[in-house]
């Protein structure tokens, strides 16, 4: 798991230097791909379910499962969701970050830091002896004093061995609620929060995920595994971008 999850969280890391006005969803596709191939790993979306492609890249009012596309190029103004997931030596890594293209309006640049906050704050939660509730419950009061609407029909999960597993980690819920955490557990945080309501619509490309307002959405995965220590957990998909520490 450290070491899948290490090559997903450098793909984002790869990935970043090419996110720029003029480059098509497709391109950042093919570069990711073969990033991952040349690792001795596979692209978990590829042929998962039927996904097309490498990576979901969600732009804009797309929450979740984008395909990427040569006509979807990229321009000033723009957010974009890349979701890296990767199989190597038969266990997947799952990590997502939101970037932003040149400047965007400070409304949105807010939404991602606070999309950025429900994550980590949920992540915090993780310790055995915790429930998968208490991660819902943050989410959800953070996002809520925002005026922000958190997605409910999309959500984290388990992984290891394969893409899904159990646990759901729904990103809104009450407190001591829910499966109990226990150390090796592996599992996603990824909340998908929208700039206006909650509710989402379902493309007839049968994958892309859209807000139902066509407001912009935000999102940020990692996959956390449950430990003894202190802390009560670890973060296996951490960039170098990113601190140990958030407060
Ligand atoms: N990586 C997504 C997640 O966080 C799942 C993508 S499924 C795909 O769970 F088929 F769209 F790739
Ligand atoms: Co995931
Ligand atoms: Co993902």
């Amino acid at each position: 798991m450290r070491q899948t999850c290490r090559l997903a969280a450098s793909t984002l890391e790869y990935i970043e230097e090419f996110i720029k006005p003029g480059v098509s969803t497709e391109d950042l596709n093919k570069i990711c791909h073969d990033y991952i191939i040349s690792h001795n790993a596979y692209p978990s979306p590829l042929n998962y379910h039927g996904f097309p492609k490498s990576i979901c890249t969600s732009l804009n009012e797309v929450i979740c499962h984008g395909i990427p596309s040569k006509k979807d190029v990229l321009k000033e103004g723009d957010i974009l969701n890349i979701d890296v997931t990767t199989y190597l030596n038969s266990f997947h890594g799952d990590t997502n970050k939101t970037f932003i293209i040149g400047e965007i309006p400070e409304e949105i640049q807010k939404l991602i830091d606070v999309t950025y906050q429900c994550m980590r704050e949920g992540i915090k939660q993780v310790r055995p002896g915790g429930h998968i509730g208490d991660i819902g419950a943050v989410i959800e009061e953070i996002a809520g004093d925002h005026g922000y609407g958190v997605v409910e029909e999309y959500c984290g999960h388990g992984i290891g061995r394969e893409f899904h597993e159990e646990p759901q980690v729904v990103h809104v819920g009450d407190k001591g609620t829910g499966p109990e955490m226990k150390p090796g557990m592996t599992f996603t945080i990824e909340p998908m929060i929208n700039l206006g309501k909650r509710h989402c619509k379902l493309l007839k490309d049968g994958w892309t995920v859209v807000t139902k307002d066509k407001k912009p959405s935000a999102q940020f995965e990692h996959t956390i595994l449950v430990t003894e220590t202190d802390l009560g957990h670890d973060i296996l998909t951490l960039r170098k971008d990113e601190s140990l520490e958030f407060s």
